[in-house]
């Protein structure tokens, strides 16, 4: 049986719409006018502490209205990263959770030598469920293969490890407020003493404020310091990059830096 011509022309005509704004780069559904989300009464939440691996009772419990110090005690009691994987999968308390279809975690080869740092999940990661998939990922993988490292090898000397900050993607890809920073930056700490590179990049702002609390990643590139207790390289994000090509010198320079380091 077919369908009625004026509903398949509705139909072809919604695709179309559909397409041209997927096309346009729209990746999310807004309401006519602004609904704030946190002005909404909400019954306050218990912390999900649900997971078995991370639920053994703690000796005192934080309350919620110190979100950093609960996510500090989740993340310490993770002992393994398919521990702290789950404990974040559990954690309710950042309302980046709510809006974001994966929680994303990690990618590449744990051994590493080097841990990469990234911001948050864009709309690809966020539909992928990994770090730096989108186009910006696409163009770190090239800056590293350039000096020989990918997040592909096996090899713990050639290798990359890739997270972000945060693990959920902020709404129309804003940056990520202090508050969500500080909530989740117990759990970047632990996984990255999991992790145990020998070397941290960081790439762009947040993950440079968050480790170091230093602002203005275009005056602190190319700078080695360090964070918890590690060599630490702070370089622009490649979605910078992307939209500044003359800055791709000093990117250059950075990871030749890297380079020497590691030799
Ligand atoms: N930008 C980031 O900082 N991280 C990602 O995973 C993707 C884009």
């Amino acid at each position: 049986m077919g369908i009625a011509p004026d509903i398949a022309e509705d139909w072809h005509a919604a695709l179309a719409a559909l397409a041209w704004q997927v096309e346009a780069g729209v990746d999310e559904i807004i309401l006519d006018s602004p609904l704030n989300r946190y002005e909404l009464a909400v019954e306050p939440r218990k912390p999900s502490v649900s997971n078995a691996s991370v639920a053994a009772a703690p000796v005192s419990v934080p309350s919620v209205s110190d979100p950093v110090a609960l996510a500090r005690g989740v993340a310490e009691r993770a002992t393994t990263l398919a521990e702290l994987r789950a404990a974040i999968s559990a954690f309710d308390l950042c309302e980046l959770k709510k809006g974001a279809r994966n929680t994303v975690f990690a990618d590449g080869n744990p051994n590493a030598s080097v841990l990469i740092l990234g911001e948050a999940p864009g709309a690809e990661e966020d539909r992928e469920g990994r770090p730096f998939v989108g186009r910006a990922g696409q163009l770190l993988d090239r800056m590293f293969a350039a000096i020989g490292l990918s997040r592909q090898s096996p090899d713990a000397e050639t290798a990359l490890y890739i997270t972000n900050v945060m693990p959920w993607r902020p709404p129309g890809n804003r940056d990520p407020e202090p508050a969500e920073i500080a909530m989740m930056l117990p759990f970047v700490e632990r996984h990255i003493a999991l992790v145990d590179p020998q070397v941290i990049v960081v790439v762009g702002n947040t993950p440079l404020f968050a480790l170091t609390g230093a602002k203005g990643i275009l005056r602190a590139r190319g700078n080695w310091t360090q964070a918890l207790g590690k060599p630490l390289l702070p370089m622009t994000h490649p979605a910078y990059l992307l939209r500044n090509l003359s800055a791709k010198r000093e990117a250059w320079a950075d990871l030749l830096s890297l380079q020497a380091r590691l030799r």
